[in-house]
């Protein structure tokens, strides 16, 4: 699918515009002064050419007025490319709260893709229109890129990392995805498509694909048999370990006396590499669980801390349908006490 402009691809998230504003700009400014340069070369190259043999040129003095405007007008013209270049980067990069969360692995040489509710997906990603989508990724051997161009977006997933991605698909369609980083023999091959529904629509194709558990209760499971709960309890609430009850997304007091806040990869460095940001009043007693719980496991331990919330508190509803916690048969939302 193309748009209008040759080779550009279609445009269909809520950013796409904005980025292709932001690049005609760039195209534009940049199309403007190599006009410019390249005419007003050719007209002193026959202006000024040399008419005798024997001429000698005028010396020239420097110009002060002349020096300060070639500088003043190019950094201006600069500062606007760079405010506004940050504007929206931040904007595509900060992801929003109350975003549907779908978890993603690379791998060489495929994507695998779990949504919250636990229907899992490789190389396809199914995804309601107007809604705001955060993908959590990172990669199981070497780095990929997750790139939708049709969304002009795309992030590195990186090993022993997590990074976030979010858009808001604006077109129902179906639209490629690639991998954006060279990964290998099969790289050109790491291809897929993110499949823009209609909420009716995506509502149905999520309920036919139930079944299977969602990560947080896979999380559960793990935690379960890791014996993670005889050091953090049985639900979470802590006892030789600190209490995991509703940490996310709130600061956590460290013993090296910063606070941090409580985010995916906090809780992933914290099983794979415990001793690295330790709890204030805990020691390090807590063995490393690298090697042993795979990528898939770790968002699925993620997923179930995530899900721990304490009385009172309740999940972030999405506004359109129904939270993970609120659908039948899963059951990631635990109120303890
Ligand atoms: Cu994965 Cu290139």
């Amino acid at each position: 699918m193309q748009s209008w402009i040759p080779l550009v691809p279609e445009s269909a998230s809520s950013i796409s515009s904005k980025v292709d504003a932001l690049y005609f700009y760039l195209s534009g400014v940049t199309l403007f002064f190599a006009l410019l340069i390249s005419s007003m070369l050719i007209f002193f190259i026959i202006r000024y050419r040399r008419r005798s043999p024997y001429e000698i040129p005028r010396p020239v003095a420097g110009s002060h007025k002349l020096e300060t405007l070639w500088t003043i007008i190019p950094f201006i013209i600069a500062m606007t490319m760079f405010g506004w270049g940050a504007r929206l980067y931040f904007e595509q990069y900060k992801p929003p709260e109350n975003a549907i969360e779908v978890y993603v692995v690379g791998k060489q040489w495929m994507w695998k893709l779990q949504h919250a509710t636990g229907q899992r997906e490789i190389n396809e990603l199914h995804v309601p229109v107007n809604r705001k989508v955060k993908l959590i990724m990172t990669t199981e051997d070497v780095i990929h890129d997750f790139f939708v161009p049709a969304f002009r977006t795309k992030a590195d997933v990186i090993p022993g990392r997590y990074t976030t991605l979010w858009f808001e698909a604006t077109k129902p369609g179906r639209y490629h995805l690639f991998c954006a980083e060279y990964c290998g023999m099969n790289h050109s091959g790491m291809t897929g498509s993110v499949i823009v529904m209609e909420q009716r629509e995506f509502d149905n194709w999520l309920s036919g694909n139930t079944g299977s558990t969602t990560p947080a209760t896979a999380g559960q499971q793990l935690y379960q048999t890791l014996g993670c709960a005889s050091c953090h309890g049985a639900e979470g609430q802590g006892g030789r370990g600190p209490n995991l009850i509703g940490i996310f997304g709130k600061p956590q007091h460290l013993q090296n006396a910063q606070d941090l806040l409580v985010d995916e990869a906090y809780i992933r460095e914290s099983i794979t590499d415990p001793q690295a940001k330790l709890v204030a009043g805990f020691g390090p007693i807590m063995p490393t669980f690298q090697g042993q719980v795979s990528e898939d496991q770790l968002m699925q331990l993620v997923a179930f801390i995530k899900s721990l919330h304490g009385v009172g508190e309740t999940l972030p509803t999405v506004a359109g349908s129904p939270s993970p916690a609120a659908r039948p048969g899963a059951s990631p939302t635990r109120n303890i006490r």
